[in-house]
């Protein structure tokens, strides 16, 4: 895989968290992600996960193909699969999959840190069968200054190279190639035991939401 420089150090950035990096993972926000992807993903059968890092997210999912994967290797090795899922190590915009190949395909903290999140979706968009859904979720841009201000208080783990997006920018992503179903900002506490956490995200009631994280929910047209 050729490699610019932001690329060789935001990939030198995870293969050197991979060992630690799920156990010092904010747990409220593991699980919040966690139902959400329950929730939506419907009867998925072929689900992949790009950016996957070591994380148990498709480990947890009821699908009979699971596929992870990650640019960097070190987080592909560092996995501890709890039953089938399939590795590669590929960059999230060029995926070495045959177009429809997936009916799922899901992210979790990596639209902030590829060269072109654009290219992300319609690699996505190419991989799904017309009728499959896509979900990203990913810190809120619009609130950049506290996510830094976290991060530098160490109450967040470090991002390395990125750039986090406003919310339009996620929410305007699909263009023509998507249908969005749901667009929304949510965790805005995300410290706690998972009602409390839900409860906080509640009281910004059915809009737009409030929130350190936001997410897309998209069918594939
Ligand atoms: C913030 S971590 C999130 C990991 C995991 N999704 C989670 O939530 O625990 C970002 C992950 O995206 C990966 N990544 C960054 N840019 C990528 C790209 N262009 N293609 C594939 N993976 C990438 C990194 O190696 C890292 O594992």
């Amino acid at each position: 895989m050729a490699m610019g420089k932001e690329t060789a150090a935001l990939r030198a950035h995870y293969d050197a968290l991979a060992g630690s990096y799920d156990g010092e993972a904010n747990q409220a926000c593991k699980r919040a992600y966690a139902e959400l992807i329950r929730r939506v993903l419907g009867n998925a059968k072929r689900v992949l996960e790009i950016g996957a890092g070591t994380g148990k997210l498709l480990s947890d999912l009821d699908a009979p193909f699971k596929v992870a994967t990650d640019f960097s290797p070190q987080m592909m090795v560092a996995r501890k699969e709890e039953c089938l899922v399939h590795r590669a190590t590929a960059n999230a915009e060029q995926l070495p999959f045959q177009d429809s190949t997936f009916d799922f395909v899901l992210n979790v903290n990596l639209l902030e840190h590829v060269s072109s999140p654009p290219q992300v979706v319609s690699e996505a968009a190419r991989v799904l069968t017309p009728g499959g859904r896509f979900l990203a979720i990913t810190p809120n841009g619009d609130l950049a200054w506290l996510l830094e201000l976290l991060e530098r208080l160490h109450l967040k783990l470090p991002e390395g190279p990125h750039r986090f997006l406003p919310f339009d920018e996620l929410a305007a992503l699909g263009g023509s190639l998507f249908r969005v179903e749901e667009a929304r900002r949510f965790l805005a506490c995300p410290a706690g035991p998972s009602g409390w956490v839900r409860w906080v995200d509640g009281l910004s009631g059915k809009g737009r939401g409030w929130g350190l994280f936001q997410y897309l929910l998209m069918e594939k047209r």
